[in-house]
């Protein structure tokens, strides 16, 4: 059987912060419909990578290719009218805007929608995302689990076929991740390549088919989310790191 190619296509892409390494020569790719999921230390370079992708941020070295065509010389912007979404770790919306108007302004922006289908697609996303109740809220009240479905939502309005995911599930419940995970998989079935980086790792292991590590803007490992996480490098960067490693690795891994 041969596999479906790269619908993106990361080549020996590296960065630096000044001393800091977050990149070093990165090469990953994505099919449509798999949801991968992205999981490291803080400080790994999990956000960067995706700020790279998007085009927030400017790799140093490398190439970037999305459906067989570069991008890296691309802005924000037209990245995102091609069909790579991201979300960010601190949710981003128009505080002052209604939940529905954050929606039609992706929609509009980003997903280049024409009008009419623009508040379908608005309207929709409201039921999907489970934002219906909120949908005439300033946004800048929502709770944190409505932010985090408002910031996916604002994603999936600009109609991805790229779908970056940054640690949407942190802080909710079991439950709430479990309503989340199967947002996302729903999307995913429909082709989108979904990429997503959770620091809480038992939230990604049920989801995701592949699993990847990054620590220091490495890659030290790949592969279903049961051999990563067996591997001895990746538990000694989680336990080796200096924030509360238990609660980060989560359940049912390392027992
Ligand atoms: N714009 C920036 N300028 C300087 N340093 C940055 C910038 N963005 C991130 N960093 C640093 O790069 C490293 C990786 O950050 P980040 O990609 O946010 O990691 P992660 O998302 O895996 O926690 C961190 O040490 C962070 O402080
Ligand atoms: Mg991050």
């Amino acid at each position: 059987m041969t596999e479906a190619p790269a619908l993106l296509e990361l080549t020996g892409v590296s960065k630096r912060f000044g001393r800091i390494t977050v990149a070093d020569n990165l090469s990953l790719s994505f099919r449509a419909a798999e949801m991968v999921g992205i999981v490291g230390p803080n400080g790994a370079g999990k956000s960067t990578l995706f700020a790279m992708i998007a085009g927030d941020v400017t790799p140093d070295a490398g190439e970037l290719r999305f459906d067989g065509r570069s991008v890296i010389r691309l802005d924000p912007a037209a990245r995102c009218r091609m069909g790579i979404a991201r979300t960010y770790q601190v949710p981003r919306p128009f505080e002052n805007m209604t939940v529905f108007e954050n929606l039609l302004v992706a929609a509009f922006r980003g997903g280049q929608v024409p009008r009419q289908s623009g508040f379908a697609l608005a309207a929709n996303l409201l039921e999907e995302t489970g934002l219906s109740q909120d949908a005439n809220r300033p946004a800048g009240r929502l709770g944190l689990l409505q932010r985090k479905r408002l910031e996916l939502a604002r994603g999936l309005a600009t109609q991805p076929r790229v779908l970056l995911l940054d640690e949407v599930a942190g802080g909710l419940t079991d439950p709430e991740v479990a309503q989340l995970v199967a947002i996302v998989d729903q999307v995913r079935r429909r082709g989108v390549a979904v990429v997503w980086v959770e620091h809480v790792v038992h939230a990604l292991t049920s989801a995701v088919s592949r699993l990847i590590c990054l620590a220091g803007g490495r890659l030290i490992a790949e592969g279903t989310p049961d051999d990563v996480l067996a591997n001895p490098e990746v538990k000694e960067v989680y336990l080796g790191a200096d924030y509360g490693a238990e609660a980060d690795w989560g359940k049912g891994v390392g027992d």
